[in-house]
């Protein structure tokens, strides 16, 4: 749908980004597709540009992954050369390039909006909406901001079809997501599952016994407990960006409250009163 409405904008001007900026504790899945596949989540950008009729793209890259950059300049120089990205690729009339920048570890500037402001070399605040960044977005033209499994998916869904990635998961929530699962278990790591799948069938598959409780979709997202496990990953019921912390029943509940609280009272950018004043009185609380 970001595709479709930014493609249909009247300003001529657009730009591509992929959000690589991936600051939710618990989560490393965009790391691990950048090291081992990145020319996929290239191939997704390039695609992208070619329906929105992008010039140029960015991909935001979170600053602790500085390790990854010589390896991603030395693949996009080899599209380059390729004819893959540049002017004219693949004869097709199309010119499009990318350029890494990175991000200054920010939580906030995950947040698509405060991560225009980055790249506009401000201070990553969110904006307000609408007008929303498919229609003004980067420097007031229009952008598609997705996140690196998202086009990771897409460069596949190019080659494979639409129906072979509908096919896979529930009615509501098409497709496989991806987790970083990390915590209690004895085989953490990055897990492909359809949609639909239960919270039970993923502790299984990763060595998770004695368990407390999991949280599902970082900090942010949800905790659930012993009675929850039949719950599935899917938008209608459990959504998450990936990540998944397991915690057995050696921890405190209330060390996991602290340490979230300390971490939303660190990283709120202070731009709406709830979360600056909230999350310090929280922090007060929590101890
Ligand atoms: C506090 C906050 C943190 C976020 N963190 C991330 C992140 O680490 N990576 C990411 O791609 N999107 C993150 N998002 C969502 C982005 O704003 C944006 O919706 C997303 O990059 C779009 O990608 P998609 O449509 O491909 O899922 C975050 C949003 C909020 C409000």
């Amino acid at each position: 749908m970001k595709w479709r409405f930014c493609s249909e904008e009247a300003e001529t001007e657009r730009y591509v980004v992929c959000n690589a900026d991936e600051g939710e504790p618990g989560t490393f899945k965009d790391r691990v597709l950048l090291n081992s596949y990145a020319h996929q989540v290239f191939e997704g950008m390039t695609l992208c540009a070619s329906i929105i009729k992008a010039e140029q793209g960015f991909l935001y890259l979170r600053g602790e992954y500085l390790h990854l950059v010589e390896k991603l300049q030395d693949i996009l120089e080899q599209r380059r050369d390729s004819g893959l990205l540049g002017n004219n690729i693949l004869d097709q009339g199309l010119n499009f390039d990318i350029e890494i920048r990175l991000g200054c570890g920010a939580y906030i500037c995950d947040e698509e909006s405060a991560l225009i402001e980055s790249l506009e070399g401000k201070r990553g605040i969110p904006r307000n909406r609408p007008p929303y960044p498919v229609s003004q977005g980067y420097l007031g033209k229009p952008i598609v901001v997705n996140n690196v499994e998202t086009f990771f998916a897409a460069s596949k869904i190019a080659a494979q079809g639409g129906q072979w990635f509908a096919d896979v998961g529930t009615k509501q929530s098409q497709g496989t997501k991806i987790l970083s699962i990390s915590g209690d278990c004895t085989k953490p790591g990055i897990y492909e599952y359809p949609f639909g799948t239960r919270i039970e069938q993923v502790l299984q598959d990763c060595g998770a016994t004695d368990v407390l409780g999991i949280q599902v979709g970082g900090p942010s997202g949800t905790f659930i407990g012993l009675d929850e496990l039949q719950r599935t990953l899917a938008f209608e019921d459990l959504a998450t960006g990936g990540s998944f912390i397991i915690f057995n029943q050696s921890r405190s509940i209330l060390d996991i409250v602290k340490n979230f609280t300390h971490f939303f009272a660190h990283e709120s950018c202070g731009f709406c009163t709830p979360c600056r004043v909230g999350t310090s009185l929280l922090k007060k609380t929590a101890g």
